[in-house]
Formats: C-alpha cells, sequence, structure tokens
C-alpha cells in the first residue's frame, strides 16, 4: 500500500471569477481549460468517500480525510482508477447510501505546481480553490509558501471550513426546516403557506411560518415570524435563509422582509428561493436588496 498524497489547500468564495481568471493570466498560470465534474458522496464510517466523474476523463474513486480548519491546511487522499462508474456507483449506493451529489464546473490553472480551481458549483455559487501539491519529501513549507502568495494576489480574505458537499447539505436541511415550518402555516385568508428557515452563526436553524389574521393587515409573514424566533433564541446573526412556498412558482421575499433580513444578513448572505415542487434559486441578499440602508447607516 502506498502512503497517501498531500496537498496544501484553501477555499473561499468568489465573488467575482472573470477578475481571478485575469489575475492568473497575469501571473502566468497555465490553463488546462473546463472540466465539469459530477461528485456522489457516499456515507463513509470515516472521513469522505466519493466517485469523481468527469467528462472525457477516467473515473476515480477518491478517499480523504482532513481537519476543519480556518486556514490552508494538509489534506491526506487515495485515488483508485474507476473502469465503470455505474456499477460502483449503484455498488456504493446499495452500500453505503449515497450522502450527496456536487455537479460543477471547474477552471483549472495550473501555477508553480498549485492548482488553481475557479468552481461554479450547482446550487453554491463561485469559488476559488488552490492546491499545493506536495513530492513525498516536502515539509509543506513551499507550498504553504506560494498557496499564501496565490491568496494575496486572488484578494482572499475569509477561507471556508466546509466542503461542497457540507454547504450543500446544509441548504438542504435548512430547506428541509423551511418547508416542515410551511405545514404549520396559519394562512387561512390567502392560502398561500409560507415557511423560512434562518441559519444564526452557530450554525443553527430558526424556522417559523407565516401568521395570518381576520384584520387582514395584521399578518405577519414566515421571515418576520422566524427573525423572531432566532432573536428568542438569543442570536443576532444570520449567515443563510430559506423560504419556500406551497406553490408551483419559487418564493421571493416581500420588499419588507428583504429589509427585515437586512437587520441580520450580511450582504453576501444567501437565500435560498424554494417551491414546494422543487424548483430553487438562490440570489445573495444583495442581489434581492440592492444599494440598501442598513443599521451602519445609524449614528454610534
Ligand atoms: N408571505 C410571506 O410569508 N413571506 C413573503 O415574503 C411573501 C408573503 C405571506 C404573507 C401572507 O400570509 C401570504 O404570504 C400572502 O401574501
Amino acid at each position: 500500500m502506498s502512503a497517501p498524497r498531500r496537498n496544501v489547500e484553501l477555499k473561499a468564495l468568489d465573488p467575482d471569477p472573470e477578475r481571478s481568471l485575469a489575475v492568473c493570466r497575469e501571473l502566468g498560470a497555465e490553463d488546462k481549460g473546463v472540466l465539469r465534474q459530477r461528485d456522489t458522496y457516499f456515507r463513509a464510517r470515516a472521513g469522505r468517500l466519493k466517485l469523481r466523474e468527469e467528462e472525457g476523463a477516467e473515473a476515480v474513486l477518491i478517499q480523504y480525510d482532513r481537519p476543519d480548519a480556518a486556514a490552508a491546511r494538509e489534506s491526506r487522499y487515495r485515488l483508485t482508477r474507476v473502469l465503470d462508474p455505474d456499477e460502483l456507483r449503484a455498488s456504493l449506493d446499495s452500500a453505503l447510501g449515497t450522502l450527496v451529489v456536487v455537479e460543477k464546473e471547474r477552471h483549472l490553472l495550473l501555477w508553480e505546481g498549485v492548482r488553481i480551481h475557479l468552481d461554479s458549483v450547482t446550487g453554491l455559487g463561485s469559488f476559488v480553490e488552490l492546491e499545493g501539491v506536495a513530492p513525498p519529501e516536502s515539509d509543506l513549507e513551499p507550498e504553504r509558501e506560494k498557496v499564501a502568495r496565490l491568496q494575496r494576489e486572488l484578494g482572499i480574505g475569509e477561507v471556508l471550513t466546509d466542503s461542497y458537499s457540507d454547504r450543500l447539505l446544509g441548504a438542504e436541511a435548512l430547506i428541509a426546516a423551511a418547508r416542515e415550518a410551511m405545514g404549520r402555516a396559519h394562512a387561512p385568508y390567502s392560502r398561500f403557506h409560507v415557511g423560512a428557515a434562518l441559519r444564526a452563526e452557530d450554525g443553527s436553524i430558526h424556522a417559523a411560518a407565516n401568521v395570518e389574521n381576520s384584520a387582514y393587515p395584521q399578518g405577519q409573514c414566515a421571515e418576520a415570524s422566524a427573525i423572531g424566533v432566532l432573536v428568542a433564541a438569543g442570536h443576532g446573526r444570520v449567515l443563510e435563509a430559506a423560504v419556500i412556498a406551497d406553490s408551483e412558482a419559487i418564493c421571493v421575499p416581500c420588499g419588507g422582509c428583504r429589509q427585515r433580513l437586512r437587520e441580520f444578513m450580511p450582504l453576501d448572505g444567501v437565500v435560498h428561493l424554494c417551491s414546494a415542487s422543487g424548483e430553487r434559486r438562490r440570489a445573495t441578499l444583495e442581489e434581492l436588496l440592492p444599494l440598501s440602508f442598513g443599521p451602519e447607516f445609524l449614528p454610534r
């Protein structure tokens, strides 16, 4: 058995993929083109196990393990070539169960041994990922230095600690909580049932539904109810939100609720707009409420 391979890696949200690509080109990174990949994650007893399928390439089974830390970190992994991905996927799904499927377009660039991934992930948005692949004898210092240099050049600030699969699973849990709350709406007048779920800064989920009133203007939107639940639980920040209605079309928050969210949510926070029939769309709060007014405008 060979020793696991190692690299130093880092991931962040990419607010401007075109600019990132321009920076990579200026640095003289080699452009390896755009890859279309589908990763199927299986329920593993330890670490992570995924089948990677890529258009025009051989499939690989990837086993890896890595600590979640908010910095460039070491990752150990094993790759196994797969000749029959359909059969392997079916076998592992039967034996272990599928956790989540991540689909993405990856623009791959190479710079001094560092793999640069400009990723567009279905349902999640755009990210930049850096992987300094280490030769076996490396103490990882050169890889760390190169990744740090690229981090500066690309203007990467906050580093993400969770994987795409974690993010997708987190979004699924949030949407499921909103859907469950929607089932408890009090909406006898409009018969439009809405559920909203908010993720607080500690990862906890707070959900509620719209509550109507026979004196119509006294009714309350689901988002307003959910904010009340979150605040009552002792939180003051919303990192991610989901809104769902029992309709064919996705539910978009009303203008008033966009402003309500603005009080607690960063402008780059994501709102999942969902329908009971399974339609989805994601938008940042800034996309929903451009040029907005918030607490920072008021004197302290
Ligand atoms: N509603 C929400 O709960 N959230 C929104 O953002 C849009 C509208 C509710 C309010 C009312 O109970 C019903 O949908 C019809 O307007």
